[in-house]
């Protein structure tokens, strides 16, 4: 027999600064829903299981189909995409929702994933091109080197892999696994080689590449399936080129 209605148990915080408490909520169910509808119907009648009305709950969405990675979030403590969390797909008994505890809390659900951002601007995650004018068709790219490419152009930040990374926390200046695996995509880009030098200087320095611990977490919840461990290790073998390039040269 189907169920009746959803539980939910929600970690709330007002602000990035407020003490976090826990509030249960009771939904209809209805059929194919995810935790976003959940927490739309939540959104309809902000009133607890025990019947105080409360604030609605805040979170972050956009694309609905596992693209931009905003909706991501604990569910039942597992870091992933709220949208693609159908219900009937969860174990009987109450939904669990928390924030990522890797990125400061803005309010409820939603994070602040500008870390991440921050270090792939500190990587140069993109190609640089003077779009003023027509540059003509650019250098050609193997199907095969395109296809093995593709697969890191596929992430879309959404931070599973730095919630899962050990080493990526408050203590460390770890930048953790998504940025590293932008560094592989653009230094094979027959363009982004060009300035490969800069973004291997970024994760050769304190935070980069020798901070990963190898523990694989990343691979294992990457909702993508990007080889996030492979890239570390072609990375390796740039970073010892690059290293003792830079030895010679003295
Ligand atoms: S291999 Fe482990 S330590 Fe390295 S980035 Fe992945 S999760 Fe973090
Ligand atoms: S590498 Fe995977 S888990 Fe990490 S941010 Fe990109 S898509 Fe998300
Ligand atoms: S809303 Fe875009 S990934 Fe879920």
């Amino acid at each position: 027999m189907p169920r009746q209605s959803i539980e939910l148990r929600i970690r709330r915080q007002d602000s990035p600064t407020a003490a976090p408490r826990w509030e249960e909520f009771s939904v209809p169910w209805q059929p194919s829903m995810n935790v976003i509808s959940c927490l739309m119907e939540i959104r309809k009648n902000p009133v607890t299981r025990q019947g105080r009305t409360t604030t609605p709950v805040h979170w972050e969405s956009s694309c609905l189909e596992e693209v931009c990675g905003s909706c991501t979030m604990l569910v039942n403590g597992r870091v992933r995409q709220s949208c693609t969390a159908l219900v009937d797909n969860l174990p009987e008994g109450p939904i669990t929702l928390e924030p990522m505890t890797k990125f400061p809390v803005v309010r409820d659900l939603q994070v602040d994933r500008q870390p991440m951002f921050d270090s792939l601007k500190r990587v140069h995650a993109w190609i640089p091109i003077d779009g003023t004018y027509d540059l003509g068709p650019g250098p050609r790219m193997s199907a095969e080197e395109a296809e093995a490419n593709y697969v890191f152009s596929r992430c879309m930040t959404c931070g599973c892999c730095m919630e899962a990374c050990p080493q990526f926390n408050g203590r460390s200046e770890f930048m953790g696994p998504a940025p590293l695996a932008q560094v592989r995509l653009f230094n094979a880009h027959p363009t982004g080689r060009l300035s490969a030098r800069e973004r291997l200087d970024q994760i050769m320095g304190r935070g980069g590449l020798v901070d990963c611990g190898n523990s694989q977490n990343c691979v294992e919840v990457c909702p993508k399936g990007i080889p996030l461990t492979e890239a570390f290790g072609e990375l390796g073998r740039q970073t010892t080129v690059q290293w003792l390039k830079l030895l010679f040269q003295k």
